[in-house]
This record gives structure tokens, C-alpha cells and sequence, in this order.
């Protein structure tokens, strides 16, 4: 798509949300309940795409939600949201989950996942997304030309079905 938009950088998106698990973050097992974190990851892709769109988004869909590891009451649990690509009236976002090690801030990724979210008007209808995306590094880069591939992958599971 040739772009005519102004531009915002990755980086004007970025979002991060640090939790301390409670025990109401819990499950019977005695780790981070997985729906907890699902809520933290919207929220943090919600509040990225809304950075940069400058409007109201919903979730239209999330994949590639994987849980590496645990974690356990009294962790600090840090979540990092980026938009890693624009479309007409969709954002891709990535959220990676980290815990961090209290004495030596060590983060360890426990989590990433990737959101598509869309930019909508009063009416709960897509509306055009007025700023494109700046890539400026070589990591940056290469979400933007792997999202291009996870996108078709969408569409070509939603077509099948799935
Ligand atoms: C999200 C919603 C507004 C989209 O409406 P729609 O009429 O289906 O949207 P469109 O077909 O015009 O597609 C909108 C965008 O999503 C993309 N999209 C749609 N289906 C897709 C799929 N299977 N894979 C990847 N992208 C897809 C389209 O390509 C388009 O992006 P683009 O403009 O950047 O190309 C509508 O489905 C909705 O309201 N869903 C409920 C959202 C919600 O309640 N979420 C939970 C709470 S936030």
C-alpha cells in the first residue's frame, strides 16, 4: 500500500503495565491464572493501538498467545505493548510478558502474543487510521514484513474456518 499518511513511530505506541500477582491472580495450581494475563495482554494491546491511532479500538482477534512459563504469587509481572503494523482500519500488536527478578531486575519472557485490533468510529464501524507506522530499526522491520505473512495466515484460517 502506498503510503500517504502522516507518520508515527513504534515507539509512540509503546505501552507498558507492571502488575504485582495478588492472590486473586491466581489459579487452583498455584500460578498466574492464564485468563488474568489474557486480560492484562488486551488491555495493553488496547491502550498501544489507541496510542496510535488516537481513537477507540476492539479486539478483533489473537493468536500465537503462547504461555513459556509461570509465574507465582508475589512475582512482579511487566507486560510490553508495540504496534508492529498498520493496515487501512487494522493494527497488529505484539505483547510480550516478562517477570522480573526482584533483586536484580533480570526480566525473564514468560509470554508473547499477537493482537489484531481495529480502529472504529461512533458507530462501532472500521474507520481509516490516519497515521502509517515508522519503522526504524531492524527488529521493527522485521515484525512489519512478518506481520504481513501472519495476516495472510489470518485470512486464510478464518476462509478455512478455524
Ligand atoms: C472488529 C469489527 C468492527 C470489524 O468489522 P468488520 O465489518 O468485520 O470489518 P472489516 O471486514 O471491514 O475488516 C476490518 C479490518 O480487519 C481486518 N480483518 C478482518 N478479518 C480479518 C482476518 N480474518 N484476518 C486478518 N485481518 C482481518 C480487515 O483486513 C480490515 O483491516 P484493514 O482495513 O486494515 O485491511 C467487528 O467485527 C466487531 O465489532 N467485532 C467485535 C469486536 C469486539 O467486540 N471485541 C471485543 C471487545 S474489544
Amino acid at each position: 500500500m502506498a503510503e500517504n499518511r502522516k507518520l508515527k513511530k513504534c515507539s509512540d505506541s509503546l505501552t507498558e503495565i507492571t502488575k504485582l500477582l495478588h492472590y486473586r491472580d491466581i489459579n487452583g495450581q498455584d500460578r498466574l491464572f492464564g485468563g488474568r494475563l489474557m486480560e492484562w495482554i488486551d488491555e495493553a494491546a488496547g491502550v498501544a493501538a489507541m496510542r496510535h491511532c488516537g481513537g477507540n479500538c476492539v479486539t478483533l482477534m489473537v493468536d500465537s498467545l503462547k504461555f513459556k512459563k509461570g509465574a507465582y504469587i508475589n512475582d512482579i509481572v511487566v507486560l510490553i505493548a508495540k504496534v508492529t503494523y498498520v493496515g487501512n482500519t487494522s493494527m497488529e500488536v505484539r505483547v510480550d510478558t516478562y517477570a522480573e527478578e526482584k533483586s536484580t531486575g533480570t526480566r525473564t519472557a514468560i509470554n508473547h502474543a499477537y493482537l489484531t485490533l481495529v480502529h472504529i468510529d461512533d458507530n462501532g464501524k472500521p474507520a481509516p487510521i490516519q497515521y502509517g507506522l515508522m519503522t526504524e530499526t531492524l527488529n521493527e522491520r522485521a515484525e512489519w514484513e512478518g506481520a504481513k505473512k501472519r495476516i495472510a495466515i489470518r485470512k486464510q484460517r478464518s476462509m478455512e474456518g478455524f
